[in-house]
């Protein structure tokens, strides 16, 4: 049995009123729309139904119309191959768009290799997600860059020596982008003088911010995602520590505002794109967003919309909604114009895209610097 349930992109599909010949193409999202990280799966499925609306507008798929099933994994790794199979074998998509933490993506991966059906992750960072197999895509950059990126940015721009990275422990994306700070900040001189793990579900994280602050740190690194660096950062002002908190684009989120408020003053996060960039089309989607579901959207929002397209491009390509054809399609994909960015898919599967670090001032986020290696 399975608990998933159906999300707003396909309802929203469904009740399109234009007439089709034949029957539509079917694309699964598997998503976060429940649970500890529901903002990443409501993001990416608004950001795929504008997607999937403004393809079906301008004609469709292969003159066929598309429908996007979405399934809620409840942001529980031991519920993602329900919703795989549940899409494979009940709705018979012929590709997945999905999952955004990048735990969820590797659990999905078995039943894509599987049942040979493309799964194009919007953002899992973590490098391991494409070394899965030849039908997992990415269209985004992966942690080797964005560990690099902050790890840089807390040594050059705030020129911090002495670091305590706090990790999620049962997160693959959290777990790897620490390791990956602690390498690249030792590259820049930096040194990491604590690292301290919680799980999610903790309610209380008092014991680990006091240890990683015995060890006096300049910087609270926080590789985790936003609903745990927001109850971290709090804890940790609240216990004295005035100093930089950063991390990742885990922490990409209104509900991290909503949850840390001016304890955020000081931190800043490595991210996908800024809302402040003046390029005329990202202009443009933020608008049509905002009137759509009245936010600005997140880096989710953009990328799940970016990862719709790149799908449906790749399925137009491939001439027919067959699983083997569209991963054929994918591998090819190039130079394609995103709003998160020109994507192209490279030999790993993956992309190479910019980063931004945002910073947070009176719980709104401001552009910082677009981040140059
Ligand atoms: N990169 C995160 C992961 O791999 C997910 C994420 C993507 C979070 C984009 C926010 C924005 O788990």
């Amino acid at each position: 049995m399975t608990r998933c349930s159906y999300g707003l992109a396909a309802v929203l599909t469904a009740v399109s009123t234009l007439a089709w010949a034949e029957d539509p193409i079917k694309i699964g999202h598997l998503a976060s729309l429940t649970g500890a990280e529901a903002n990443f799966g409501q993001s990416a499925d608004h950001g795929i139904a504008i997607a999937v609306d403004e393809r079906n507008a301008a004609g469709g798929v292969l003159g066929r119309k598309v429908q996007v099933v979405t399934v809620d994994d409840q942001s529980k790794n031991q519920e993602v191959n329900n919703c795989m199979m549940k899409l494979i074998q009940q709705d018979k998509v012929c590709a997945i768009v999905g999952e955004i933490a990048s735990g969820n993506t590797i659990a999905a991966a078995p039943a894509a290799m599987r049942f040979k059906i493309p799964l194009v992750t919007p953002g899992s960072t973590n490098p391991e997600v494409t070394r899965k197999g030849d039908y997992i895509f990415r269209i985004c950059f992966t942690d080797d860059f964005q560990g690099k990126a902050i790890a840089g940015f807390t040594a050059k721009t705030l020129q911090a020596k002495n670091a305590a990275v706090i990790t999620d422990q049962a997160a693959a994306y959290s777990i790897n982008l620490s390791k990956t700070f602690k390498e690249e900040f030792e590259k820049f001189g930096g040194k990491v003088a604590i690292e301290v793990s919680y799980k999610k579900t903790d309610s209380d994280y008092n014991a680990q911010v006091n240890q990683a602050l015995q060890s006096k740190p300049d910087v609270l690194v926080l590789t985790g995602y936003y609903t745990n660096v927001g109850n971290i950062v709090k804890v940790a002002r609240a216990a004295g520590f005035t100093g930089p908190c950063v991390g990742g684009d885990g922490w990409d989120s209104d509900t991290l505002y909503q949850i840390g408020g001016k304890a955020l003053d000081n931190c800043y996060f490595t991210n996908h794109y800024s809302p402040e960039d003046k390029d005329p089309r990202i202009q443009e989607f933020i608008a049509k967003y905002k009137s759509r579901f009245g936010t600005i959207p997140d880096a989710m929002a953009v990328l799940g919309y970016d990862a719709a397209l790149v799908t449906m491009d790749a399925i137009q390509r491939a001439g027919a909604p067959e699983g083997t054809k569209i991963r054929e399609a994918l591998a090819t994909t190039k130079d394609f114009k995103g709003i998160s960015g020109s994507i192209t898919i490279d030999k790993d599967r993956n992309a190479q895209k910019g980063i931004v670090v945002v910073g947070i001032k009176d719980a709104k986020q401001y552009l910082k610097e677009v981040w140059k290696e």
